[in-house]
This record gives C-alpha cells, sequence and structure tokens, in this order.
C-alpha cells in the first residue's frame, strides 16, 4: 500500500513539538506493515539544508501565485517530497513565525499551497512523471496540512481516501473571509458542508468536513474533543462525525530514545543498571547550576504556555523546594511564564533553573539524569515527553487528561500492590492537586525500592510504534475497502 503523509514539520529535519516526531516516526514503523509512506513538506530554509541530490519530480509556474517545485530526497530512511518554494518558504525565523514570534503574514497562503500541493499528487500529479507514483491513501496532519481533502473534493479527478489527524484542537488554521477568492476553489466550496467556518475559513474545520475519516492521537483526547470543554468549537462538527472518529495512541521512536545506546547521555544504562543514572543526574545539575544533594531532581520539557499548566507549576514551585527537590526547566513560550520562572530561579538558586532554548540533546540527558519530569497540562492530545519518561525511568508526574491519561499508570494504593504503577497522575487539573501530586512522588522517591519498582515497570511498557502502526494500517485497509465498496 502506497500513502501519501502530508506534514508542516518532520523529525529529524524541523521540528518544533511532538507532531514532528510522530511525522518522522510512523512512516518507519509502517514498513513493517507493508506500507510505505511518502512524505510531503514545505521547504523551509533548514530542510533545504539537509536535503542533497534531490530529483525534481513536478514543476508548478503558479501554485497559489508563486513558483513551486516538488523534489524527492530519501533521508534516514523517510522518502520525502519537498516542496520547495522559495516565495512560500525561504525566510528567516520558524516554521509558523518570524524571530519575534508573530505568526508569518501569509501562513494562510503558504500551507494553502502545500495543502494544494498535496491533493495534486494525490490525484495523480506525479503519475505521468518518470517515477510514476500515486497513493492509494492520504494521510495528513493538523490543520496545515488540514485543507488537501477540501482540494481534492472539489477537483475534477476522483477522490481517493483520505485520513485527518489532529494532533491538537487547539490550533485550527481561522482565516477571513476575504482569502478566500485566492484559495482557487470553486465559489460553493465556501459553504458549511466545506470550508466556511463561523463566517471565515476554518483548514481543520474543513479538514474535518471533508476527510473520508478523522483519527487523533490517544483514545481519551478522541472521547473529550466531542465535549465543548475540549473540542474548542469543533464538537459539534466531531459528533456529527462520530462513527469516523479514531484514537491511536503516539508511540515513539525506540531506536532514537533508548537509554543503552544514547550518545547525547553521558552514561548509558539498562533496567538493570539504574544507578548508573547518577553520573547524568549530577550532569544535568551541573548544566542548570543546581546543588548536589540525595533530594530528588525534577524536570520540565515543554513549551511554557498555558495548554500545558505551566502557570500552575510556577505557582507550586515554592513547595517543591520546600520538599527538598531541585527543578530543572528547559522551554521557552509565553513570556509572563518565562518570567514567573525566571523569578523563581531568582528566589531560589542552586534549587529551580530555566533553560529558556530549544534544545535536543539536552532533552534526552535530561530524561536520562532528572527523577521524574513534570507535565500538568489542561489538554493533552497525546503528549511524548511522558513516553520518553517511561523509557529512560523518569517518572512522569501528570495530570490525568487525554494521551497522558491513556499511557501513565497512577501509583495507587492498588497500582502499588500490582506492581503496575508507573507514575503519578492528579485531576482535576488544579495547582492544589498538583502540590498534592508532587508531594505524593517525593515521599515515593523516598522509598527507594517502591521508586525503583515503578522506574522498571515504566522502562517494560511498551511505547513503541509497533502496535499502533498496525492501527493505522489497518485504518487505512478499511478505508480503501470502503472506496471499494
Ligand atoms: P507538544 O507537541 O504539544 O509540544 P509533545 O509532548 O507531544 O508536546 O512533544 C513535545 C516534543 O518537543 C518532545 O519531543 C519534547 O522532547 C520536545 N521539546 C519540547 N520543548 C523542548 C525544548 N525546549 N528543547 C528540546 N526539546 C523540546
Ligand atoms: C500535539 C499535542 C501533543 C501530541 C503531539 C503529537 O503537539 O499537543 O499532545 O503528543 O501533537 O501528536
Amino acid at each position: 500500500m502506497q500513502v501519501l503523509s502530508v506534514a508542516s514539520e518532520v523529525y529529524p529535519l524541523i521540528k518544533t513539538g511532538g507532531l514532528a516526531d510522530v511525522a518522522g516516526a510512523l512512516p518507519l514503523a509502517l514498513k513493517g506493515y507493508g506500507v510505505s509512506v511518502k512524505t510531503l513538506m514545505p521547504g523551509y530554509p533548514a530542510v533545504m539544508r539537509m536535503v542533497e541530490n534531490a530529483t525534481v519530480r513536478m514543476s508548478f509556474e503558479s501554485l497559489l501565485g508563486a513558483k513551486a517545485d516538488v523534489l524527492e530526497v530519501e533521508h534516514q530512511g523517510l522518502d520525502l517530497l519537498i516542496l520547495d518554494s522559495p516565495t512560500f518558504f525561504d525566510r528567516p525565523g520558524g516554521p509558523y513565525a518570524d524571530a519575534t514570534g508573530k505568526d508569518h503574514f501569509d501562513n494562510w497562503r503558504r500551507f494553502a499551497a502545500l495543502s494544494k500541493a498535496g491533493a495534486i499528487i494525490a490525484q495523480g500529479g506525479m503519475a505521468q512523471g518518470e517515477s510514476g507514483w500515486q497513493p492509494d491513501i492520504v494521510h495528513v496532519h493538523d490543520w496545515q496540512a488540514a485543507m488537501v481533502p477540501a482540494y481534492m473534493r472539489y477537483a475534477a479527478e476522483p477522490e481517493i481516501p483520505t485520513l485527518v489527524t489532529i494532533h491538537n484542537i487547539a490550533f485550527q488554521g481561522q482565516f477571513g473571509a476575504d482569502i478566500f477568492p485566492y484559495l482557487e476553489l470553486p465559489p460553493h466550496a465556501f459553504g458549511i458542508g466545506g470550508v466556511e467556518y463561523f463566517g471565515g475559513v476554518g483548514y481543520l474545520k474543513a479538514g474535518l468536513q471533508t476527510g473520508w475519516a478523522i483519527s487523533t492521537v490517544s483514545p481519551s483526547y478522541a472521547e473529550e474533543i466531542l465535549t465543548p470543554e475540549f473540542g474548542m468549537g469543533l464538537e459539534g462538527l466531531l459528533a456529527y462525525r462520530a462513527a469516523d472518529l479514531h484514537g491511536i495512541v503516539n508511540g515513539i521512536d525506540t531506536g532514537i530514545w533508548n537509554p543503552a545506546t544514547d550518545t547525547a547521555v553521558k552514561a548509558n544504562y539498562t533496567a538493570a543498571s539504574l544507578k548508573t543514572r547518577a553520573a547524568n543526574k549530577r550532569a544535568v545539575a551541573e548544566r542548570f547550576g543546581l546543588i548536589e544533594d540525595d533530594g530528588p531532581l525534577f524536570c520540565v520539557i515543554s513549551r511554557l504556555t498555558w495548554q500545558k499548566g505551566m502557570d500552575l507549576l510556577a505557582e507550586a514551585v515554592g513547595d517543591l523546594v520546600e520538599l527538598g527537590a531541585r527543578l530543572a526547566v528547559l522551554g521557552s513560550g509565553d513570556r509572563a511564564l518565562e518570567n514567573a520562572f525566571h523569578a523563581a530561579a531568582a528566589h531560589h538558586p542552586g534549587r529551580i533553573a530555566v533553560l529558556p532554548t530549544y534544545d535536543e540533546p539536552l532533552s534526552h540527558l535530561m530524561q536520562a539524569g532528572s527523577d521524574a519530569i513534570i507535565i500538568p497540562s489542561r489538554f493533552e492530545p497525546c503528549g511524548l515527553t511522558q513516553l520518553y519518561g517511561l523509557r529512560y525511568g523518569c517518572i512522569p508526574v501528570v495530570a490525568r487528561t487525554g494521551g497522558l491519561n491513556d499511557t501513565v499508570i497512577d501509583a495507587s494504593h492498588a497500582a502499588l500492590a500490582a506492581r503496575t504503577a508507573t507514575g503519578v497522575s492528579f485531576g482535576p487539573v488544579t495547582a492544589g492537586n498538583l502540590r498534592r501530586a508532587l508531594r505524593r512522588a517525593v515521599r515515593l522517591y523516598r522509598d527507594p525500592k517502591v521508586w525503583t519498582a515503578m522506574q522498571k515497570q515504566g522502562m517494560k511498557s511498551d511505547v513503541s510504534w509497533e502496535k499502533s502502526a498496525g492501527l493505522y494500517a489497518e485504518l487505512y485497509k478499511n478505508l480503501l475497502a470502503r472506496k471499494g465498496s
């Protein structure tokens, strides 16, 4: 089976969050199920620098007004189709925003172009060329690619099955109605059954309306988004499409994330040599300028945002210090939250420290050296850092929501007795409940036998892609069968 995947970020070429990890790892895992994936992504400068000897597969004189080529290249086991359009993608800053954090002014056009290119390839745009390739299925990720099925719906060619995966419903790609004439869609596409959303244009909405099937990245989140609290305005449409809505939990690339072989950590270890983690713990303390003692070292590796509950943690950091713990924070985000953590660090030097940067190798070292990772998210479609934590013996302390709920087993009395506990979870998500969870985590830490048993149990959890890739393969097969029927 041939699949076209369309995503706005793909590890290891470009990453701002978990979407890149998923878009980079799932195609590799699908190979084991006889599914080959080509991934279409934008040619940002960082991407263009990494690709060599690419072949031009298609050229557009005008793709929503700009020249563009589709290049094909293999990169670390991934078959990539790169949309090379300097007008849209060759500029400083990140994939979505400029260096000051302001969204690129033409994101609506950049990602409509990505989606339109995806739709054209899906409908046979490359079939005439040298490669003669056409996919059986299209799998698109988040709002940046969600217009693919809409473009397919309004094209003359027959549709092939499409799957739209929601990684985060908080980001919907909503724009004013004034962009519609430039999208090169027929006038009737601007309707409730198409791209129209609250009087404007909604990219994610359009995908959820026109995709053959919809999935999100955990079973719990698939249920949560049917409610007004989590659906962010799309709960009605999702309820209408409930028969086609699936929840498949993310896995992680266990080759890249392996404490026994990870080159970014100070000392490699396995579940049988957990004491070796001490060298990594010292290295983390040193990198963050924290004192060294026998208390627990907590970490955060996250965007500092309201979604991630970082304001709640900022309220609770004083308690951590009182409990004899230390905290290392890696991440940036909302200015006010960054400032709150900087203030806490200044107030508790040597006990709390913040590095407001993005540092992939350091994130590995922190998982390998911290005792626990705190993830107090208000909502979390899946979450990957708790999975890395499980794999690295870094106990997750998590909010009981979304994918966190599906992947971490709370150290309840029953779970401890049955030796199934892998972390600490709390809910509802309030600062008070987070405080209690942190206190509970420290108490567990002070009992080394219990703590080690939890670490080992976590390291035994299956966090690989194997099972979930199988579920995607099955979903693709069911969609293909629907096409034939
Ligand atoms: P989200 O995609 O919502 O930000 P996830 O938990 O799914 O949350 O994925 C976040 C990914 O980004 C993980 O791979 C995590 O390790 C990584 N990450 C987040 N912040 C940083 C940072 N400051 N430095 C390095 N990696 C980070
Ligand atoms: C989003 C979500 C996160 C999820 C990731 C990958 O960024 O916020 O929970 O793990 O996508 O699916």
